[in-house]
């Protein structure tokens, strides 16, 4: 960084509000980083900042619905703050410009995913004009991992790629996010040192459809990348995300076992346990081939934990296609689900389907999925009473500020009486009870 570009923000504070997905939260770390960069400080509340950033997600309509409401309270605030300067990031920038420049009073700047390295110069440049930086490249934008501003002092997000090239019919990500792009494993390694270095004790790799990782250089798989990052001294836990069913290579399942930094935990989307469903969601597998996958996961690494996602109402959905999809959460038993409607998305393949399966019907299938799932999740967590769990301490409870809360290895969320009471550390806890959506334990006093 110059000194002009450290100047460039200095005095001001800035705010930034994420909506979506791990990928997101990871982006806004880096956009906060290139803000201190330029000599801006954060401010606690967007009512404290003069740069109020949004940064936005396109993945379902609801979550586009709550990005406009945002908006429209924020159009309040700038009312009674007019030197604030509002810029919206991510997809929804990227993929509706014209819309978000149209409104009144709209945002100052717009920055699209692969803008973010210019951050600091745009909202610069926005008190003069109102900045529109969209549209996207081929290349890797790398950000020096010694700038990002986490959130997070236990575990650290390590984007290892970008953008998707599958083509699920639903999905709005490869218009928003463009194709995939890869970096370069020696930035990724430097990365996951300087966590090391600051103590981490967790990193988890991000991006879009993480098996289809490639060395942009050499070509080699993600397989390879694995055990490579897992090599690296420091952070006792490694964990990946997502997964895409049709990329789970072998190579991949042994670079896993062969790791114990690997946590035995995996997100991996079945979107819908209807074969007829998946083809049409231009998925790239069947029910069989994801059920034979997993056979092979959880005989490689027996007690894996796997999470999944699940859409319901895809058009053409029927009571058979949707019984499969309930009969597929029975047969594997998911640690944990993410369910959503179906809702069509701009200028992807589904959007040009009817949207045929009644609203009323798509929720009713999902609180059939969330009905199912919750019996299963509480008998599966009922099966760690009395064990004893290593737990990663993120914090306190939300529930008693008395509990600290974590993570384990399978990512269920624990909270528990501790024994000493300092975060940012495993804790080894003895599972005292269990709801549907967390565990409760006891410290296990160290020795
Ligand atoms: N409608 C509903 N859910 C969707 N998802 C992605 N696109 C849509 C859509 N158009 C879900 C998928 C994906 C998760 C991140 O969001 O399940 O895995
Ligand atoms: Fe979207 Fe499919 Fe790519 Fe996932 S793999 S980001 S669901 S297009």
């Amino acid at each position: 960084m110059t000194n002009q570009k450290t100047a460039a923000l200095a005095g001001r504070t800035y705010f930034i509000r994420t909506f979506g997905c791990q990928m997101n939260e990871s982006d806004s770390e880096h956009m906060a980083g290139a803000l201190v960069q330029a000599g801006a400080r954060p401010a606690d509340s967007p009512e404290s900042c003069d740069i109020l950033l949004v940064n936005t997600c396109a993945v379902r309509e609801k979550s586009e619905e709550k990005l406009y409401s945002y908006l429209g309270r924020l159009a309040a605030l700038k009312k009674k703050k007019p030197g604030l300067v509002i810029g919206v990031a991510g997809c929804v920038a990227e993929l509706r410009r014209a819309e978000l420049f149209g409104r009144k009073p709209g945002p100052d700047f717009l920055v699209g995913p692969d803008r973010y390295e210019d951050l600091a110069r745009i909202v610069a440049q926005t008190s003069r004009v109102r900045s529109l930086e969209t549209g996207r490249d081929s290349l890797w934008h790398e950000f020096g991992p010694e700038t990002v501003v986490r959130e997070n002092p236990v575990s650290g997000y390590v984007t290892i790629m970008e953008g998707c090239d599958n083509f699920c019919a639903y999905c709005v990500v490869p218009f928003s996010r463009g194709r995939e792009k890869y970096r370069p494993p020696p930035n990724i390694v430097r990365e996951v040192e300087d966590l090391a270095r600051r103590g981490y004790l967790e990193v988890q790799l991000l991006g879009q459809n993480v098996n289809s990782y490639r060395d942009p250089k050499t070509g080699t798989s993600f397989a390879a990348l694995l055990r490579t990052v897992g090599a690296v001294d420091g952070p006792s836990w490694l964990r990946f995300i997502t997964s895409h069913p049709k990329n789970f290579s072998d190579d991949i399942i042994d670079a896993m076992a062969a790791s114990p930094k690997v946590c035995r935990e995996l997100h991996l989307p079945l979107q819908s346990g209807s074969s007829a469903v998946l083809e049409r969601m231009n998925r790239g597998y069947s029910r069989d081939h994801y059920i034979g996958l997993v056979r092979r996961l959880r005989r490689a690494l027996p007690g894996l934990s796997l999470s999944t996602d699940i859409i319901v109402g895809f058009p053409g959905e029927t009571e058979e296609d949707h019984r499969a999809t309930l009969d597929v959460l029975r047969e594997i038993r998911f640690a944990n689900i993410f369910s959503f409607r179906y809702s069509p998305r701009p200028q992807t393949a589904a959007a040009r389907l009817a949207d045929d399966v009644p609203a009323e019907v798509k929720a009713r299938r999902l609180v059939e999925v969330q009905a199912l799932q919750k019996s299963i999740q509480l008998e599966f967590h009922r099966s760690f009473i009395g064990r004893t769990l290593t737990v990663l301490v993120l914090g306190s409870s939300k529930k008693d500020a008395r509990l600290l809360a974590g993570r384990s290895e399978g990512r269920q969320v624990v909270n528990f009486v501790p024994a000493v009471a300092t975060l940012g550390r495993f804790a080894q806890v003895r599972i005292t009870s269990a709801g549907p959506y967390s565990l409760r334990g006891e410290e296990v006093r160290p020795a």
